[in-house]
């Protein structure tokens, strides 16, 4: 069950040119994509970390018929979404090397966070194998600097007074883009195949930005994603 601010559309091209109103500040396009990317993910040894994905290694793999549907389909999403102006990138994720920090300071992509810009522009996403994003209704976040636990957490490790120096350091560290659970709080999951476009927090940006997180890296298998 998806909340109020994501909308459901039913083609590329729906979710490329519907903007974000009344509140709605992601796009969703569910699939089912026909490839075996456990097959794909069985050829390719990663470092831990996050590797990007060489194209032409990822044409060449040595699988069978269903991992070459799975290739396929990644290389589409690229080439639709070049053929869009964008920049995507296909990314294999073992793991993250950055050290776990508390809750208050941790400013990683595992971290419910917005993605910020200085001029218009979105966030695509795709998980294709291994755990999904997740998101968060703005209405059930509350931003960093706003959660007093937290603020007062942070003001220690400032070392200073609760002025504009510290506001100027909240921002520095981008402690302002990251954002807490609220107690009754419900993140949904962004599942695995389907494309998605989100919010970026933007100087005159019409809607709040989306609020979203990757996975812990556990024991949890290897992820494909596609990201721009
Ligand atoms: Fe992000």
């Amino acid at each position: 069950m998806l909340p109020p601010c994501v909308r459901v559309v039913g083609s590329f091209d729906e979710l490329l040119t519907t903007r974000f109103e009344n509140n709605i500040n992601a796009l969703c396009w569910p699939r089912s994509l026909q490839g075996n990317f456990t097959a794909v993910v069985a050829q390719l040894d990663w470092p831990k970390g996050i590797t990007p994905l060489n194209e032409d290694k990822l044409a060449n793999l040595p699988v069978g018929e269903a991992g070459r549907v799975a290739i396929q389909e990644m290389l589409a999403d690229l080439q639709q979404l070049r053929a869009a102006g964008l920049e995507p990138s296909l990314d294999g994720i073992q793991g993250y090397l950055h050290a776990r920090e508390e809750d208050y300071v941790r400013t990683d992509v595992c971290s419910f966070h917005a993605d910020s810009a200085t001029a218009e522009a979105d966030t695509w996403l795709c998980t294709y194998h291994g755990d999904c994003s997740l998101g968060l209704p703005n209405d059930q976040a509350v931003v960093r600097p706003q959660h007093p636990a937290a603020r007062a957490y942070l003001l220690e490790k400032f070392g200073g007074r609760d002025d504009e120096n510290f506001a100027e350091w909240l921002n520095d560290h981008f402690h302002d883009l990251h954002y807490h659970p609220l107690p009754a709080a419900q993140p949904y999951p962004f599942g695995v195949g389907h494309l998605w476009r989100i919010a970026t927090q933007y100087p005159g940006s019409p809607v709040l930005p989306c609020i979203h997180r990757a996975p812990d890296p556990g024991l949890g298998p290897p992820r494909l994603l596609l990201i721009s």
